[in-house]
């Protein structure tokens, strides 16, 4: 077979673009069918910065999009980052020229994926984003290619490794958010703005493309219903152990009659479940088919060694030729995105209702929740000190999402409650 030598153009020279080029410096022909990938161009913000890699043989660029234009590449690797901006004009500007793309970018295909989509098939040539979820992990293909026989009913999963870092550590420590999240960023685990990882928009990003990938319609990330971790305290983290859950951030998907669900909540995971027993930064995904059940998969979701992995991967597709339709199906042919009526999804609940420690308290919640049509599962009542009242803890059979806002304003409002109950998803096992 005649070999080829892949001009790269990557563009992004950090975490994850650093280690890509250590990768292919060391191992050109890494890939299957005997190509040969050798990296000859590169931009990112500074030429001056310091690399992990030596970068004095490549031709460089300030301008991604340049880059991707250059005569010189054939094909485009993007590790910029960013919904918009140089990302998104650059991956244009190479698709446009009719170049295979690679990008590990989880925001920008979150948000443009149906346009990219459309715009590669177009140019009839791949766009491939592996690293864009669960980094090293391989999930975007399992979904794209290895479940293609099988209708997917939902996936859900542990997408973020800070998030999952930050409530483990809680848990083993008995330090609060605020104080773990302090040591994380000191840590190098979280970033200085910490907003995209523990507001749930991170993992948002990623639950979008699975559900494009799981069901065959365009993403959606204004869709997503998202609740990040930064209001979870240690008091819930301890009450769901005694009920026999652990609490994890989850980004879910799942297809029902009414339409697709894209959701990111902190979730009591029963203690049994794989979910729960993966800890620290490791991520996690559960998905459920008609056919083949349930599959488990955990590994690292970030890092320069496994992203970078995922990238060559992808790199190996271009390559080989292994390539499909971007999403399950061809641009053209995704289905609109219907998204559930929140209120009318139905699922499991934890209430943590704070209380007077008067007579009567419990009989009236209890009341409330009957007239409210929610019914309770289990039960428990714990004094907890320095807790500033009683903590009720409930957790209700399945009931619809607007039967249990109606009962959390209804109880509010009840003399013996001192703030709005504490609402927490509560996974099935
Ligand atoms: N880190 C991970 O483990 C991981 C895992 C999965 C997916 N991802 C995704 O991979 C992508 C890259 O992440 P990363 O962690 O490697 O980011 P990073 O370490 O912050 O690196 C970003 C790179 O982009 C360059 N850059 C920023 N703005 C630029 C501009 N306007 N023009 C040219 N270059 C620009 C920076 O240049 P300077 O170096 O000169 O500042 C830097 O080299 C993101 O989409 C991220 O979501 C990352």
């Amino acid at each position: 077979m005649t070999q080829k030598t892949w001009r790269v153009g990557v563009a992004g020279l950090g975490t994850v673009g650093g280690g890509l080029l250590q990768f292919l410096a060391a191992r050109p022909d890494f890939a299957p069918a005997g190509d040969r990938a050798e990296v000859v161009a590169v931009s990112a913000r500074s030429k001056s910065r310091p690399r992990t890699v030596d970068i004095s043989g490549l031709e460089w660029f300030d301008d991604p999009v340049a880059l991707a234009s250059s005569p010189n590449v054939d094909l485009f690797v993007e590790l910029v980052g960013g919904s918009d901006g140089p990302a998104k004009a650059a991956v244009e500007a190479a698709l446009k020229l009719g170049k295979p793309v690679v990008t590990a970018n989880k925001a920008l295909i979150a948000e443009h994926g149906a346009e990219l989509a459309a715009l590669a098939e177009a140019n009839n040539v791949p766009l491939l984003f592996e690293a864009a979820v669960m980094g090293g992990t391989p999930a975007v293909k399992m979904l794209r290619e290895a479940m293609v026989g099988d209708d997917v009913v939902s996936v859900a999963g542990i997408l973020n490794g800070t998030c999952n870092y930050i409530l483990s550590e809680m848990e083993k420590t008995g330090r609060d958010f605020a104080d773990v999240l302090r040591e994380a960023q000191a840590l190098g685990y979280a970033e200085a703005d910490p907003t995209m990882d523990v507001g749930g928009f991170d993992a948002g990003h990623k639950i979008t493309i699975l559900a494009a990938l799981a069901f065959g319609c365009a993403p959606n990330y204004e869709a997503a219903e998202i609740e990040g971790i930064s209001e979870v305290e240690l008091l819930d983290i301890k009450l769901a152990k005694d009920l026999g859950y652990r609490i994890k951030l989850i980004a879910g998907t799942s297809k029902t009659e009414g339409g697709v669900a894209v959701k990111v909540h902190p979730t009591l995971i029963p203690l049994e479940h794989p979910l729960a027993q993966a800890g620290g930064a490791l991520n996690a995904l559960f998905i459920e088919g008609t056919r083949i059940g349930r599959i488990f998969i955990q590994g690292p979701g970030a890092g320069a060694g496994p992203t970078a992995a995922a990238v060559a991967a992808d790199i190996a597709d271009v390559m080989t030729k292994a390539v499909r339709p971007v999403f399950q199906a061809p641009a053209g042919a995704l289905k609109p995105f219907v998204a559930v009526d929140p209120a009318k999804s139905v699922g499991k609940a934890y209430l943590r209702i704070m209380v007077r420690d008067v007579p009567g308290a419990i009989a009236a919640i209890s009341e409330t929740l009957a007239e409210c049509g929610v019914s309770i599962d289990a039960f428990l009542q714990k004094p907890v000190e320095g807790a500033g009242g009683v903590p009720i803890v409930l957790v209700t059979h399945a009931t619809p999402e607007s039967k249990l806002l109606d009962a959390i304003s209804r109880i509010e409002k009840l003399q013996a409650v001192l703030e709005r109950p504490r609402l927490l998803r509560v996974a099935r096992s």
